[in-house]
């Protein structure tokens, strides 16, 4: 395999909104700058996916309607339906216009989801035919410990449980350093190049290299305009999952055209 990235995996650019931004207006606002910026013809050759806060998936969509930039949501539940209070099901956010889902961000793990949890989304997203973005990462101290590969490697085991290597089309794995989310302090490319390598190193003992190699992953973690480039040389790294810099229409317009 070559030694830098020539792509032959579709790249995705994601933008995590998070929480943000405040309401509706700025919401729409900011799609339509980024809609105005990614022309259709402009990102032919790649998955670009905004992620706004829920409530204004369904008006994000319809802005972008007509562009070729897809739409996610950041959270579901594993249910399906019923008496889950302030749960939000997976047919719910199709049926506003999503098309992936993320699962397992580090902010929500660290709130006390689970790898079980976080497996069960993954399951019940791709059953409700909505792509899952299974989100793992290792926090700085077990990165210190020398633990990383062997956590991140984990962490994608149990968040595949149960996904047959035909579902396996349908998902994408996002590398998130937790050190590295929100805090400027990327990961290297060598780093981030290493252990995506690891990952789909994981993923063939799991479901063969065919699948491995089929599988996007992506890296996220302070990734910006400036520093996207080097990240995606790195072989096996196929696109990024962003926060803070996606929250621009000029800077998504960045990263999306910046490799
Ligand atoms: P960041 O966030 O780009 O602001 O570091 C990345 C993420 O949490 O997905």
């Amino acid at each position: 395999m070559s030694e830098t990235n020539d792509h032959e995996r579709r790249p995705v650019i994601a933008g995590n909104w998070k929480m943000n931004p405040r309401d509706l207006e700025s919401a729409g606002d900011l799609a339509e700058g980024i809609a105005s910026k990614l022309g259709y013809d402009e990102i032919v050759d790649k998955d670009v996916i905004v992620i706004p806060p829920t409530p204004f998936i369904s008006d994000v969509s319809q802005i972008l309607e007509l562009s070729n930039i897809q739409v996610g949501a950041q959270a579901m539940s594993p249910e399906n339906g019923g008496a889950h209070t302030g749960e939000v099901s997976g047919k719910m956010l199709k049926s506003v216009g999503a098309t992936h889902v993320l699962a397992g961000h580090s902010e929500r793990r660290t709130g006390g989801e689970t790898d079980v949890m976080v497996n069960a989304q993954v399951r019940t997203a791709l059953d409700q035919s909505l792509r899952p973005i299974l989100c793992v990462g290792e926090e700085l101290n077990v990165r210190e410990a020398g633990d990383a590969v062997h956590t991140v490697c984990a962490q994608v085991a149990a968040g595949l449980k149960g996904v047959t290597a035909e579902q396996m089309t349908e998902v994408i794995v996002a590398y998130e350093p937790v050190w590295a989310i929100g805090t400027g302090m990327t990961a290297s490319p060598e780093d981030a190049g290493s252990m995506t390598e690891s990952i789909r190193d994981q993923i063939s003992l799991l479901y063969g290299e065919d699948v491995a190699q089929a599988t996007r992953i992506l890296y996220g973690g302070s990734v910006k305009p400036s520093n996207i480039g080097e990240l995606m040389k790195q072989k096996d790294v196929d696109g990024a999952l962003v926060g803070g810099a996606s929250l621009k229409a000029e800077s998504f317009e960045g990263l999306v055209k910046g490799f």
